[in-house]
């Protein structure tokens, strides 16, 4: 299958930084046509997900990826990281950080990330800060992570108080999703990460969502050709979103639909494995247009149409999958507060008036979400 490239720029970037994305299967283990250019002879630090550890035996994706960069440079040194948001903390970065260090980085060296979306966020966090900023590769190998966390710079990790609060915005120079790598992936991520594609639907075309609605048996059964497809499109959802806002002082927010309630939902379970990044914003997105129903912007076969699909596809879509998480409308206020997108006191959520069109709503009255939250809950 010939991959497919998609081109990452930003019009306001003062780097004048832009990138490609590769999406296709069979990259990996040719990869030295794609990234030579970048690796020849430099110093190679392999942040990669435990699941791929060669101590393990090994995944053939990866040990032909690793055999493909050593092509380019034998300087390689692997670092391992456990997936999950439980490592996406403070103690992991600086492991990683004293650890690269340690290999007597320069500023030339460069930082691959291969794994999900959390190793992703560290690693680029990480490359973000060592020698003050050195350049990253992001290979994805989970379907939320080829969709969403690779693509647009934002890295970091999680504080006690809250998801992603803190970070930086770090783009990577090239991103390699090979679908062949998601063999191994459980149902449940890849579940998880079609959230995030179905959102780029809703909050931005229409046609897409209906795409989603009408193929969804054989994107369950891993067809190839529709996985490339709706990678594809929804990568070239988020970086035409991006390409004017890259630090999010505006329209990039709408890519949070679902989130203020996701993150909040998912710092519940402490990030234990209860609930996952995508399900907590399947429930999310679902509490999102039932409150735009509720404030009159969107209308209820809406809605509705949208519960349905995500029920469809046995994703969590209310308060009720998380009953034992002993949720409050007040817990979850406070939880509110620490939101990214927040201005002056102000709470800003992401509604929608129809599917399709997402939109800013800043200035949130309290009152209405509180009394939304006590029914819901
Ligand atoms: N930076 C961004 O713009 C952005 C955007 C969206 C989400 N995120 C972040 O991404 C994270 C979620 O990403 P994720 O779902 O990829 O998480 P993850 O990296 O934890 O991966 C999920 C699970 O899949 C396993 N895994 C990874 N690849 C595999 C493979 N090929 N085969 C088998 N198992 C595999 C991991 O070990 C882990 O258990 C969250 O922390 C979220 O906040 C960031
Ligand atoms: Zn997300």
């Amino acid at each position: 299958m010939k991959s497919k490239i998609i081109n990452v720029s930003f019009n306001n970037n003062f780097e004048n930084s832009s990138y490609q994305i590769f999406i296709g299967t069979g990259i990996l283990s040719n990869c030295d046509k794609i990234l030579g250019k970048f690796l020849k002879n430099k110093k190679v630090i392999l942040i990669h997900d435990t699941f791929f550890s060669l101590e393990k035996g090994g995944n053939k994706n990866f040990i032909n990826f690793v055999e493909a960069i050593k092509k380019s440079t034998m300087n390689v040194k692997l670092i391992s990281i456990s997936g999950g948001d439980k490592t996406k903390n403070i103690f992991e970065l600086n492991r990683v950080l004293e650890k690269s260090l340690s290999y007597e980085i320069d500023r030339d060296s460069l930082i691959i990330a291969f794994g999900g979306g959390v190793i992703g966020d560290i690693a680029g966090f990480a490359s973000s800060v060592l020698l003050r900023g050195i350049n990253y590769i992001q290979i994805p190998t989970t379907l939320l992570s080829q969709v969403d966390s690779s693509v647009g710079g934002k890295t970091g990790i999680n504080s006690r108080k809250g998801k992603n609060l803190i970070g930086s915005f770090h783009q990577p120079i090239a991103v390699i999703a090979d679908i062949d790598i998601m063999d191994s992936l459980p149902k449940r991520e890849f579940l998880a990460g079609l959230v995030e594609v179905i959102k780029y639907g809703l909050i931005k075309d229409k046609s897409f969502f209906d795409y989603l609605e009408e193929n969804y048996k054989e994107i369950l059964n891993y067809n190839q050709l529709k996985l490339k497809k709706i990678i594809s499109k929804s990568c070239e959802i988020k970086s035409e979103i991006i390409k004017n806002d890259e630090k999010e002082n505006g329209q990039r927010a709408i890519l949070n639909l679902g989130h203020t309630f996701g993150h909040a939902i998912e710092s519940f379970g402490k990030y234990d494995g209860t609930i996952i990044h995508g399900e907590a914003v399947s429930i999310g997105i679902c509490l999102a247009f039932k409150l735009s129903l509720k404030m009159g912007f969107c209308d209820q076969s809406e809605t509705e149409r949208v519960i349905n699909f995500f029920e469809k596809l046995k994703l969590p879509t209310s308060f009720k999958h998380i009953k034992n998480f002993s949720i409050t409308a007040s817990k979850i206020l406070e939880k509110f507060k620490y939101d990214k997108k927040n201005r002056n006191n102000q709470l800003t959520f992401i509604l929608n008036k129809k599917i399709g069109e997402s939109f800013i709503k800043n200035d949130m009255d309290i009152d209405i979400l509180t009394k939304f939250l006590n029914e819901e809950i």
